[in-house]
């Protein structure tokens, strides 16, 4: 590439350094892991105020060598969002002196572990070896038969591989759990009226009944049922209102007036959706007897609006591509599902930031 002028070296230059911004973008995921690790969050919080650097090593268990890497650490989770420093202020013998210490930023506090709505068993098992390896293979995918990158790194199914391994299938659905306490949390304060016109519902793929078991709280007359693979649900005791049931949603859904189908169908290919959309439709009642579908999942935007928001998107698209055989769809994409599979009307409502609240009518 003959550079004729300094347009094109400044051009240069920047490529270079957009390219190098990506080469590393896995730095933010990493440093951030180690700090949820090493439980820095959850130190800073416990201390109550804006924390020193001695401070933080004196309460980290690690080497004490490691000082200079601690403040490393912390400079660019500073820069990333989430920590804040704030200055100090010391009176000592002689005179004032002002140093920095670290707060947490807003995200770091669903990064604790006791905050009900922590978001740290998703960010453990997400950046966990199981589910990052795939990434590996994801250019040897592109040229083989398998089903995914996910089959290319691991020789088995996702679904399978949980179903067998018993690490994965406990960090997976407290990951899974985790996020249904946040999303529930806002369904529930949003959208109370959504769950008020029938009697009964079950949550197709509702994982360890984190969300069935606040529906069942939330509406005591309201007789919910959480659906999942046997290896899911095997042991887990339900309520007065609530109960456990094992199978495989492509076979059959038990019957009642509505179904939920939370983080399922971005899951699977538009075939498999239609499938499990179909049974969806045999078990709930009819649109005149209230029965409908409540989805909660990504409707993808199409390049308006907030950037970061998109580009996540953009990044589950792609993981749903390595790990299942999902995808996520656009409004267009999920409007002809329905249709395919039978139904007559839908209804989106944007209320949970990166996914949307989606009922479907028979
Ligand atoms: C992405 S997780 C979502 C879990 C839960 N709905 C939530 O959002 O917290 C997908 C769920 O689908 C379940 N699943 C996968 N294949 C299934 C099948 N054939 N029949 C029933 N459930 C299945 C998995 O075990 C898992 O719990």
């Amino acid at each position: 590439m003959a550079l004729q002028n300094d347009e094109q070296c400044t051009d240069l230059l920047h490529s270079q350094a957009h390219i190098w911004n990506h080469i590393f973008s896995f730095v933010n995921s990493m440093s951030l892991k180690c700090a949820i690790q090493l439980q820095i969050p959850d130190i800073i919080n416990r201390h109550g105020a804006p924390m020193l650097l001695s401070e933080l090593m004196d309460a980290l268990s690690i080497n004490k060598e490691r000082g200079h890497s601690v403040y490393r650490l912390m400079r660019i989770l500073v820069h990333s969002g989430f920590f804040v420093k704030q200055t100090i202020s010391t009176t000592g013998d002689d005179d004032e002196e002002e140093r920095e210490g670290y707060m947490l930023a807003p995200a770091s506090r669903l990064l604790l572990k006791e905050e009900p709505l922590s978001v740290r068993p998703f960010l453990l098992a997400m950046l966990d070896p199981i589910l990052l390896d795939p990434w590996q293979h994801m250019s040897k995918w592109f040229q083989n038969d398998d089903v995914n990158s996910f089959h290319t790194a691991h020789g088995i199914m996702f679904w399978d591989f949980a179903g067998q391994d018993p690490n994965l299938n406990q960090f997976f659905n407290e990951a899974m759990g985790s996020d249904a306490r946040l999303v529930t949390s806002v369904v529930l304060k949003h959208c109370r009226n959504v769950f008020k016109s029938f009697n009964s519902i079950v949550d197709v793929g509702g994982g360890t009944g984190t969300v069935a078991k606040a529906i069942a709280e939330a509406f005591p007359d309201l007789s919910c049922i959480c659906f999942d693979l046997p290896h899911v649900v095997n042991g887990l005791v339900g309520s007065k209102n609530l109960s456990f049931l094992g199978g495989d949603m492509f076979e059959a859904i038990p019957k009642a007036d509505a179904v939920l189908l939370k983080w399922i169908l971005h899951d699977w290919s538009d075939e498999e959706c239609i499938k499990i959309l179909m049974q969806c439709k045999e078990a709930i009642s009819s649109k005149e007897n209230g029965g409908k579908l409540i989805i909660i999942d990504m409707v993808l935007k199409d390049g308006e609006g907030d950037k970061e928001l998109l580009e996540t998107q953009l990044f589950y698209d792609m993981l749903m591509m390595t790990l299942v055989t999902g995808r996520e769809r656009s409004e267009k994409d999920w409007a002809k599902l329905f249709l395919d599979a039978g139904f007559s009307d839908y209804k989106i409502t944007p209320i949970l930031g990166l996914r949307s609240l989606i009922e479907v009518y028979p």
